[in-house]
């Protein structure tokens, strides 16, 4: 694309009208056109299962979804499409590592204290296995705090679980470093990238982690679909999770021999025509730019922040330009899900309320939650001016 053009590019997405203001993509992302298109042509013209059979068609979708793991492999600067596992989501990705690991009890693993439930409760369900769940406490403004990380380390350290931008205030972890400390105590590193896989360019190999679990219905894909990167050598040291067909080479009465990754871990049938919509989200992101990406959502935040600042109680730094694309607040005295229910009633703006899964976060301070508007490139400058006026009059009501 030559030149970002707002007003072109949402005419890719026939959801937006003015009767909708869609304020939600944190939580779901709209879809283009070119992925339902795309998943429709796997329907019409080639439905059929990759892997198997050595029909015509089967091999068509074979090649798709090939094509599909090797456009996730270039976005995301990943050495080799092996190390891309498909899954239905991240909290799929993650909740195989946590059960592909062999764990023994007293090992720990380090979580940050604005974990999103999907990053958080698989860890948490080992504690019955022995293992011990050490929460890394961030500072007040929600940024991360380094020397409180450094103290969570122990000799039986096993993991670091951490999410690279939150979704609950939109500020991004300093994961370069996080990993360089991890792999000086020679501890994996998991990363949540559900957060900022849509919105920033990744590359794996320069940030050194060896697992990065993202969905695909962040990132303007559809439902059902999401990825676990792995380094190879770290996918073939782990066990199996979820097993049957695809999983294995050869199988008797007795026993079986493993797949290697990623069909290790592909068990069944897959999605493949989300699979290839996905393909297809990541060619459009990759034309798109994530340059413009955040720059748009930067510009976005920052005119929601200057129009409400003081008026409403943000969540994270009061900095915009270190909440990416996420404006969260609460209105003093108002109940979330009332606001948002106003917002979508008065104007049709679609916003988040209550915990986003971070409840952890969320009951550690005695709140209820908060209201999330959460910006994507597709959104306008007079979108987040409605948006303003709209809280604003919310404000006046209390
Ligand atoms: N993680 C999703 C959100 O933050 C569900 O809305």
């Amino acid at each position: 694309m030559f030149g970002f053009n707002v007003d072109k590019v949402r005419k890719d997405f026939p959801v937006l009208n003015e009767k909708i203001i869609y304020f939600d993509s944190a939580c779901m992302s709209l879809k283009p056109k070119q992925v339902v298109e795309k998943m429709n042509e796997y329907y019409y013209k080639y439905p059929a299962c990759s892997g198997r059979s050595g029909h015509k068609l089967a091999k068509q979708v074979e090649n798709e979804v090939d094509l599909a793991r090797r456009e996730v492999q270039k976005l995301i600067g990943a050495g080799s499409s092996e190390e891309i596992i498909f899954t239905k989501n991240a909290t799929e990705g993650i909740n195989l590592v946590a059960n592909a690991i062999s764990w023994e009890k007293g090992d720990e693993v380090i979580v940050s204290d604005k974990e999103h439930n999907s990053n958080l409760i698989p860890w948490l369900k080992l504690i019955s296995q022995g293992v011990v769940v050490k929460v890394c406490k961030g500072n007040e403004d929600g940024t991360f705090n380094m020397k409180n990380f450094k103290d969570c380390f122990s000799k039986r350290t096993r993991l670091v679980a951490i999410v690279h931008v939150s979704n609950l205030d939109g500020v991004e972890n300093p994961i370069a470093e996080i990993v360089k400390i991890s792999h000086e105590k020679g501890v994996w590193i998991l990363v949540d990238g559900c957060q900022s896989f849509p919105h920033k360019a990744i590359d794996v190999r320069k940030l050194d982690v060896d697992f990065f679990a993202f969905s695909g219905h962040k990132a303007l894909g559809p439902t059902g679909v999401g990825v676990l990167y792995g380094k190879k050598e770290l996918l073939n040291k782990l066990n199996q999770f979820i097993v049957g067909g695809q999983t294995v080479l050869d199988s008797t009465y007795e026993g079986y021999d493993e797949e290697l990754p990623p069909k290790k871990f592909e068990a069944g049938l897959q999605d493949y025509a989300g699979i290839i919509g996905f393909g297809e989200a990541c060619r459009y992101l990759k034309n798109i730019g994530f340059r413009e990406i955040e720059k748009q959502e930067r510009k976005l935040n920052e005119l929601a922040t200057s129009l409400l600042n003081g008026k409403v109680e943000i969540i994270g730094p009061l900095d915009a330009a270190l909440r990416g694309g996420i404006f969260a607040f609460n209105i003093r005295g108002m109940k979330t899900h009332d606001v948002a229910k106003m917002l979508d009633a008065s104007k049709g703006i679609a916003v988040r309320s209550g915990a986003f899964c971070v409840h952890s976060w969320f009951n550690a301070r005695k709140m209820d939650g908060a209201v999330r508007a959460s910006f994507y490139f597709y959104n306008t400058e007079e979108e987040v001016k409605i948006f303003a006026k709209e809280v604003e009059k919310i404000c006046e009501l209390v």
